[in-house]
Formats: structure tokens, sequence, C-alpha cells
């Protein structure tokens, strides 16, 4: 039998993929998110598809940090310890700076930044008592370059990167391993309103190369690695006349 997994945001998109892909390789998993009554019915369907496995699910509101490290706790002692925590909780918005959605943008930072944090944080305490674990980042392409029109969501996968770099850095030489994880286009309701897509995979698919670079215990990657390695440099790179015509903000 594998080891255990937390996942925020099981209820949908990325994080509910990925905990049907870790229950299929035989891990025990807690599922954590905001609507309770999603992740009952997930750990239902799991629990009769996999009955030697253990599924738990606990309601988490990322933004009320306070609350995010008794969560982690509670959902330790259930499974008898987390060999992986995955911090995937995450909103987006699309908007010009400047054109009155600072509440929209505020909420960006507080659940991708403040919410993935709390989640690390509590994790790496953890895992500091077990003296082993992985910490995963689902930080996003998007972090590679500012985009217009998504400057909340882009600085917030920054931050997020920037943040699992410095945590790198603590736990290097320890059995404390991280990953940061940069999708590029992968089909949830997250972005299913965008009409411009490139390269955008289903989303089994993308919950396949993401459990596979977890179980790789890569530092960090694109996923899927191909062609979004490519384009990220592409974007480092980019002209800014180039990078302007990407997209036009409403206003
Ligand atoms: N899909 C992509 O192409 C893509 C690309 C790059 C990065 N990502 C990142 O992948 C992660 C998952 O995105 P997705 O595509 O799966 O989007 P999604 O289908 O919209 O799912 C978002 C999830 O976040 C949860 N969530 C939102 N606010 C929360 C909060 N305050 N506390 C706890 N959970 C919260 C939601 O659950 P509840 O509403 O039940 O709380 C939901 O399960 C995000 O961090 C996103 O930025 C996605």
């Amino acid at each position: 039998m594998k080891g255990s997994v937390l996942i925020t945001s099981a209820s949908s998109g990325l994080g509910l993929a990925m905990a049907q892909e870790f229950a299929r390789r035989g891990y025990h998993l807690a599922l954590a998110a905001r609507r309770i009554d999603a992740l009952e019915q997930l750990q239902a369907q799991l629990s009769q598809d996999f009955p030697r496995q253990t599924f738990i699910c606990k309601a988490l509101d990322v933004c009320d940090w306070p609350s995010v490290a008794p969560v982690i706790k509670h959902c330790a002692e259930a499974l008898g310890g987390l060999d992986i925590v995955i911090a995937n909780a995450g909103i987006a918005t699309g908007h010009a700076v400047g054109s009155g959605h600072l509440a929209d943008d505020v909420q960006v930072i507080q659940t991708n930044v403040v919410g993935a944090m709390a989640t690390i944080d509590a994790a790496l305490a953890l895992f500091r008592t077990q003296n082993r674990g992985q910490l995963v980042a689902i930080s996003s392409v998007a972090a590679k370059r500012g985009m217009p029109g998504f400057g909340a969501y882009g600085a917030s996968k920054a931050a997020l990167a920037t943040y699992m770099e410095a945590v790198n850095a603590e736990v290097f030489g320890t059995q404390i391993k991280t990953t940061t994880l940069f999708p590029g286009y992968i089909d949830t309701p997250l972005n299913n309103h965008i009409r411009n897509r490139p390269f955008v995979i289903d989303v089994e698919r993308g919950a396949r190369a993401l459990v596979d670079l977890i179980e790789q215990q890569v530092t960090e990657s694109t996923v899927p690695v191909y062609p979004w390695n490519l384009i990220s440099v592409a974007l480092k790179w980019a002209p800014r006349s180039v990078i302007a015509k990407q997209h036009r903000p409403k206003s």
C-alpha cells in the first residue's frame, strides 16, 4: 500500500482528478475544500471503488487561515501521518488593473497566497515532527510573466513559487522534499469560459501528468512538461509589444 495524501480543494477540477488518480495508484486520501457535499460524494465513490484504502474529508476554507493547521493535524491523526500535502486551492480573475475589481484581486491573493502559505506552513510543521514528507504547491505558467488582464493571478502564483523556493532551501539536505508545479491550460471550471486556451488538455490527462511528477519528487516542473517548458522560456524573453497583444482587457 502507498502512503497518504492531503489535497486542498478536492471538490472540483485538478484537485478532484488528482484524488481519483492517487486513489487508483493505491494511496489513502484526505480531501479538503469548502463544499463538503462534493467531498462526501467523492469519498463515497472512492470508498466503493477502492475498499482497502481510507478516504476522509474535511471542510476547509483556506482564507480562514487560522483554521488550516487544525484541519491538517486532524487529517494526519486520522490517517496515521501524511506523506504528501498538496496546496492546490486557487481561484482566478481576469480584468485590467484600475478597472474597479480590487476586491476580487484581494480575494485571489487571500486564497492563492495566504491560503497556500497557511497550508504549507502547517504541513511543514507536521513534516518536521515526522522527519519526512513532501510539500507540493500548484503554481501556474502564469507565474512566469505578468500578462495583461491577469495581474493578480500571475502575481499570486509567482509569490507562491518564490515562497516554495525559500522552503526548498530551508529543508535542503533533509527527508522533507518540495515540489512546485506550473501547469499550462488544463480543462477545468477555472478556465473553461476562456475562448483561447492554447495546448489545453483534458483534466484526466492533466491529473496523470501532475501525479507522475509528484511521485518523481521533481523540485519544479511545468505540466505537462512539454510544450510549457519551452513556452515558459519564450514568455520570459518575449518583447513587451508581443505580451501586450496577448489579451485586451475590457476596461
Ligand atoms: N486548470 C488549469 O489550467 C490550471 C493551470 C494552472 C494552475 N492551476 C491551479 O490549479 C489549482 C486548481 O484549479 P482548478 O483548475 O482545479 O480550478 P477549479 O476547478 O475552479 O477548482 C478550484 C478549487 O479551489 C477550491 N477553493 C477555492 N477557494 C477555496 C478556499 N477559500 N478554500 C478552500 N478551497 C477553495 C474550490 O473548492 P470549494 O469551492 O469547494 O472550496 C475548488 O475545488 C488552482 O490553484 C489553480 O490556480 C490550474
